[in-house]
């Protein structure tokens, strides 16, 4: 799935939808979710004893992450249907990895690796595909070299990047420049091998389920709210013992098939087993002010994660402003609100998406750019994206919407040319398998039309 120069080109996928004759019906259950799969392998892997997972996504990303995991010198097994068991010899105790660690696409897996390996005392190279090799590694690095660990990368913190661990970690204080759970995850986890306290404030609150897993497995995690933002502190040098692990299914991924729902005139659609971490739901919220006819039920506690089923009906949609606040609760799901956001009466405003622009792509130019190929009127103000929606009319569609390697523009594309009055095309949707396999035959299920081009 290198789409980089630097391996053989592999053929693009490209992909069409299309409108079809009927609604989108029916009960489905989405791969489990991203965030928390990557972390089930690597703290299982950091744990002593057998960590037993169930619903793990087999997704691109989180399949780098098992083989990483391995490479460092835990036993990852694949038993089958989302369950697998990781052996770990315990908090500090990985190997030196013998060959470079791929990290494919995903940025989650390159920076919180960072993280455990500067507490190491071994030496790793990561690399990764051409979308990864353009995103910024700086906002871990930076802070991480306070540990003692040193990095070398090419130009601008790009990967390939060089990691030289420590064997005596110096406990890091750090305030987040940008909201990110990822940097946040990387100072955390490598503060697992230092002596004391690391801390962690974070502006704005982003998802939290490093601290959650952390303290499943056994680490004192501390966290005091101040005002939207919160202050993480995690006692150094834990015992970690290996603890089962039931994923839910990933709300990121269930807002593609969400927003099918709604836009696809007559439809009505369950997804069963959705994460409800509150830091997750900031799409809900706002399709819920939106006016669309989504509905939270069954909720419950399963495996320490609120979860619930999302009963959608299709209707009118109304333009709203999302506050700069709620981005970090959402963001990764603007594109595909962004095509909710078309279909809707008035002008949709989403505020303070800078960050955005270093996601698997330049999400913000990329989101206008679907957008506007396929006849819907945007601007991008600073890092604020204004959608003019059609009021209810189908939007014209007929564009062959750009990429760029990710898989979240591939998706919203998709989604958006189902309910177009002319078919919309991706130009490949091959980066969808690093997230959401299976997620054509899913929308065949609903009664989609998703095809050859
Ligand atoms: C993730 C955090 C988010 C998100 C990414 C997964 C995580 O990135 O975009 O898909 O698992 O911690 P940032 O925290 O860098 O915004």
């Amino acid at each position: 799935m290198d789409h980089s120069a630097k391996t053989a080109p592999i053929a693009a996928r490209p992909l069409t939808s299309r409108r079809g004759q009927s609604a989108l019906t029916g009960r489905i259950r989405v791969p489990g979710d991203k965030s928390i799969s990557h972390r089930a392998l690597m703290f299982g892997a950091l744990a002593e004893g057998e960590t037993r997972i169930t619903g793990l996504l087999e997704g691109e990303d989180v399949l780098r992450t098992a083989d990483a995991m391995r490479a460092l010198g835990a036993e990852v097994t694949q038993l089958g249907n989302g369950h697998w068991h990781v052996r770990g010899q315990g908090r500090g105790k990985l190997q030196e990895p013998k060959d470079v660690l791929d990290m494919g696409n995903s940025g989650t897996a390159a920076r919180l690796i960072c993280g455990i390996l500067a507490s190491h005392p071994i030496f790793a190279v990561l690399t990764g595909d051409g979308s990864l090799r353009s995103r910024p590694m700086k906002r871990v690095t930076d802070p991480l070299s306070g540990t003692g660990a040193r990095f070398a990368s090419r130009a601008g913190g790009r990967l390939p990047l060089a990691i030289e661990g420590t064997a005596t970690p110096s406990p890091l204080h750090y305030r987040l420049p940008v909201a990110s759970a990822q940097v946040k995850s990387a100072i955390l986890l490598a503060g697992l091998n230092a002596e004391g306290e690391t801390v962690v404030e974070e502006p704005e609150a982003t998802r939290d389920h490093t601290e959650n897993m952390l303290r499943h497995f056994g680490a004192t995690v501390a966290v005091e709210v101040q005002g939207h933002g919160r202050v993480v502190r995690l006692q150094g040098k834990p015992s970690l013992t290996a603890a089962d692990i039931v994923v839910p299914g990933d709300p990121s991924s269930a807002a593609f098939p969400i927003v099918a729902a709604l836009i696809v005139p007559g439809s009505a659609v369950t997804i069963e087993n959705i994460g409800l971490n509150p830091l997750r739901t900031g799409l809900f919220t706002t399709l819920q002010d939106m006016g669309a006819d989504l509905t939270i039920a069954n909720e419950r506690i399963e495996g320490g994660e609120p979860v619930g089923d999302l009963i959608l009906r299709a209707g009118p949609l109304q333009a709203v402003e999302v506050p700069r606040s709620r981005v970090p609760s959402m963001v990764d799901e603007f594109p595909v609100l962004a095509v909710a956001a078309a279909f809707a009466h008035g002008t949709s405003r989403f505020l303070g998406l800078s960050e955005l622009r270093v996601k698997e792509s330049d999400r913000l130019a990329a989101t206008a750019a679907l957008l506007t190929v396929n006849g819907i009127t945007v601007e991008i103000e600073g890092d604020d994206l204004i959608i003019h929606g059609s009021g209810g009319a189908a939007p014209a569609g007929g564009g062959t919407v750009e990429t760029h390697m990710d898989h979240r523009i591939a998706m919203s594309a998709l989604v958006l040319g189902l309910a177009t009055q002319a078919p919309v095309t991706v130009d490949d949707a091959a980066f969808i398998e690093t997230s959401f396999p299976k997620f054509v035959e899913l929308m065949h299920g609903l009664g989609a039309d998703i095809g050859a081009a």
